[in-house]
């Protein structure tokens, strides 16, 4: 296929970097998949919105079926975020044949098996990796470069906004509120940054991290979470006077062939390497029985970064598309279930 026709459903802080780096990075693109990609139509609130990049605005709609039923789309690039409305919109495109790259790990922490089992009966991709951690490609690299591991702990900070937040109120001594809010400006919290602040967002890209590692079935309710809205100036100053940082770490480990995630403000030595991640950068921890010890690092959120992977996804579909396949499926136990289901 010498042109592959992308549908965008957002242009907020991720669609934009989406839109900026298939214009930027064109020939790189071109060069690398063998096609060119041209967005047809891009979802939208606001028609009426200034945008920070350039577009041709009879690209933008309100209405989803200009995507989705759109013979001419191939691909939906999902960066609006949601949880039910959303899924029925990308279940809809998956129907009509078009395959899936999303950055919404609210969406995949749910309904992500729905989606893939889905997406397997039309032969279409489900792509995800930029829904945890950003920019740091982690998915990929659990599923496929460590897939021969067993790996036993993964552990880490994968929320930019509550590593912004610590780390400014402990570096630069600024109070919550106002962190909070450079947060929302900068572009790495929720559009409700509840989900941020409250430790869900970490719970749920733990909980998709923790299934696609340890192959076991862990459900979000299961996983323990505490936020960081409780942290005040002084836990912060009383921790830095002992020589410790507060982070807020997601853990998921095996014990006793059972496995345990939790999500909660952590005290960490000053020299620790989780200790010096800092802003709305990540690191995620894994640790494999036969590899030892790994780390990732790189900024968690953001627009750039956050396309980075989108981008890269979408190029591993444009692949797959030359190819007539589909795949890599990211194969979860829930997953595996809801085929047993099906077939049944
Ligand atoms: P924003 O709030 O910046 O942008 C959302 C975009 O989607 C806006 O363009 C908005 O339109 C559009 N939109 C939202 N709801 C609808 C709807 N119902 N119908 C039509 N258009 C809609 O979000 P982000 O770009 O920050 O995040 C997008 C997704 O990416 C989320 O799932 C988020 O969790 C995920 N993500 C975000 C990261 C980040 O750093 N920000 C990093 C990793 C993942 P309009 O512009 O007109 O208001
Ligand atoms: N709100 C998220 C964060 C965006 O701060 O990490 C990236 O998933």
């Amino acid at each position: 296929m010498s042109q592959v026709n992308v549908g965008l459903c957002g242009l907020g802080t991720v669609g934009t970097g989406v839109v900026k780096l298939l214009t930027g990075h064109a020939d790189e693109i071109k060069y690398k998949v063998g096609s060119e990609i041209q967005i047809k139509k891009i979802l939208v609130n606001d028609l009426d919105k200034k945008r920070d990049v350039a577009i041709n605005r009879d690209w933008l709609t309100t209405d989803p079926e200009e995507l989705v039923s759109n013979p001419e789309i191939d691909v939906i690039i999902e960066v609006m975020g949601g949880i039910d409305d959303t899924n029925i919109l990308l279940e809809k495109a998956i129907r009509n044949k078009k395959h899936v790259v999303t950055a919404n790990k609210d969406l995949m922490a749910i309904h992500g098996p729905k989606l893939l089992k889905l997406a397997k009966d039309n032969k279409c991709d489900v792509f995800y990796d930029a829904s945890v951690a950003g920019g740091i490609p982690i998915i990929r690299p659990l599923t496929e470069g460590l897939a021969s591991d067993k790996i036993q702990k993964i552990m880490g900070i994968v929320n930019g906004t509550t590593n912004y937040i610590l780390t400014k109120m402990s570096d630069e001594g600024l109070d919550f509120d106002t962190v909070l809010q450079e947060a929302q400006e900068l572009g790495f919290a929720e559009a409700d940054p509840t989900a941020d602040v409250d430790g869900l967002d970490a719970a749920r890209k733990m909980t998709l991290l923790a299934n696609l590692a340890f192959k076991m079935e862990i459900d979000l309710d299961d996983v323990e979470v505490t936020g960081i809205r409780s942290i005040t100036q002084e836990d912060i100053a009383f921790a830095t006077s002992l020589g410790y940082t507060i982070k807020l770490i997601g853990n998921a480990s095996i014990y006793d062939g059972k496995a345990e995630v939790t999500v909660e403000p952590t005290l960490l030595p000053k020299d620790h390497p989780l200790a010096l991640v800092k802003n709305e950068f990540n690191a995620v921890y894994v640790y494999g029985k036969a590899v030892g010890e790994t780390m990732f690092y790189g900024p968690g959120a953001g627009s750039l970064p956050t396309a980075t992977a989108v981008v890269s996804d979408l190029m591993a579909v444009v692949k797959n598309i030359r190819l007539e396949t589909t795949g890599t499926e990211y194969i979860t136990p829930q997953y595996e279930k809801q085929l047993k289901q099906d077939d049944e």
